[in-house]
């Protein structure tokens, strides 16, 4: 009888999961990339996924006829230049890597003339079609192309500090590989906390928080590594483009971690840029990213930077005044380009 009732229960929890799952539509814009590809990809594995939906100006509808052939049960659908609204409507998380990423010798910041007017664009889009999804930022500069999302929600009176998020998570999947290497453990078991922003300088990885103990010029090597170690990648690939498979990962991870706290599951806790009032007050800084409690309305909670060491302080402290800048940066552009 009890393992009957087990039995039901167990049916029932299923039952409702997949349920949940079932109405999960996700749209990518700039799903033909170096990015969205694979992300598409990846998220076309993802049971929780019911709906995808690939936007780009060109080769969507090849990429989704090509993926939609995965025998996964979510429906795959292409859209092409005019038809983003089409893609965005009744979307409940949307991803964005639209855009042109660096060559050997960029920052992340000349790819601002390029992506404001991309992002910008799509935010509005965004705004008209699915005003209550969560946006989910991965286009560069993140520090700038936030808040250009946010003051287009708010020029369209529907922005909700909860939903837009800045993807940070390749920062903290490359500090767990990176220090990893180091001690020669599994990645899996690392968890770095990192926050701050997405580039150079305004990534700030917490070692102390972890109990590792790098000092000196390992330490310094380490912190240089996670802040540019998407230089690695654009070097490598030598004027083909920046990280996207690994990036890929991130993304998924990440929209997977935002799906589940939808559906009702406690505890997940993401590292994202989001409207922070951590250093707001005392800063004059909007938007930072630290670890963030999500839940079935996007950010639950803001965890707190914590506990830091006088190393760490100075890194925080660069970090903050270069993040001030790339963030009113996006807002006069916004303002000054509507
Ligand atoms: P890519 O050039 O391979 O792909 C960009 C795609 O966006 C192209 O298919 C293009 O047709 C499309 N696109 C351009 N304008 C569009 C518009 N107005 N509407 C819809 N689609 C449009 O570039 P990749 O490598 O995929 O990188 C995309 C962005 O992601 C870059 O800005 C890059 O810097 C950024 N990135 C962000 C990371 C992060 O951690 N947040 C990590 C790596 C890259």
């Amino acid at each position: 009888m009890f393992a009957a009732r087990q039995a039901v229960g167990l049916f029932q929890r299923r039952a409702f999961s997949s349920t949940a799952a079932n109405a999960s539509k996700v749209a990518i814009l700039g799903a033909a990339g170096g990015i969205g590809q694979p992300l598409s990809l990846l998220l076309k594995l993802n049971p929780r996924v019911s709906e995808l939906a690939l936007y780009d100006i060109v080769g969507a509808p090849g990429v989704a006829a090509d993926i939609s052939h995965v025998n996964t049960k979510s429906t795959v659908k292409g859209y092409g230049k005019g038809e983003a609204k089409e893609a965005l409507k009744g979307s409940e998380i949307v991803l964005i890597p639209a855009g042109v990423p660096r060559k050997p010798g960029m920052t992340r910041d000349d790819l601002f003339n390029t992506n404001a007017s991309i992002v910008r664009d799509l935010a509005k889009e965004c705004a008209e079609a699915c005003p209550d999804a969560s946006i989910l930022i991965i286009a560069n500069p993140v520090n700038s192309t936030v808040p250009i999302t946010a003051e287009v929600f708010k020029s369209k009176g529907v922005y909700n500090p909860k939903k837009l998020f800045g993807v940070t998570t390749l920062d903290v999947v490359r500090a767990s590989r990176f220090i990893s290497e180091l001690k020669k453990t599994d990645p899996a078991n690392e968890s770095i906390v990192v926050v701050g922003g997405h580039s150079g300088a305004t990534i700030v990885p917490l070692l102390s928080q972890s109990g590792s103990e790098l000092k000196g010029e390992q330490l310094d090597e380490y912190v240089k590594r996670v802040q540019f170690g998407g230089d690695e990648v654009v070097k490598a690939k030598d004027g083909k483009g920046s990280a996207t498979l690994s990036m890929a990962m991130a993304g998924a991870r990440f929209a997977e971690s935002l799906l589940k706290a939808a559906q009702g599951q406690k505890g997940v806790i993401e590292p994202t840029f989001v409207d922070s009032p951590l250093y707001k007050e005392s800063h004059g800084v909007t938007y930072f990213a630290s670890n963030v409690e999500l839940g079935p309305n996007g950010v639950e909670k803001i965890h707190p930077v914590g506990d830091v060491t006088e190393y760490e302080q100075k890194l925080l402290d660069v970090c903050l005044k270069d993040l001030k800048g790339n963030i009113e940066k996006g807002e006069k552009f916004v303002k000054e380009n509507p």
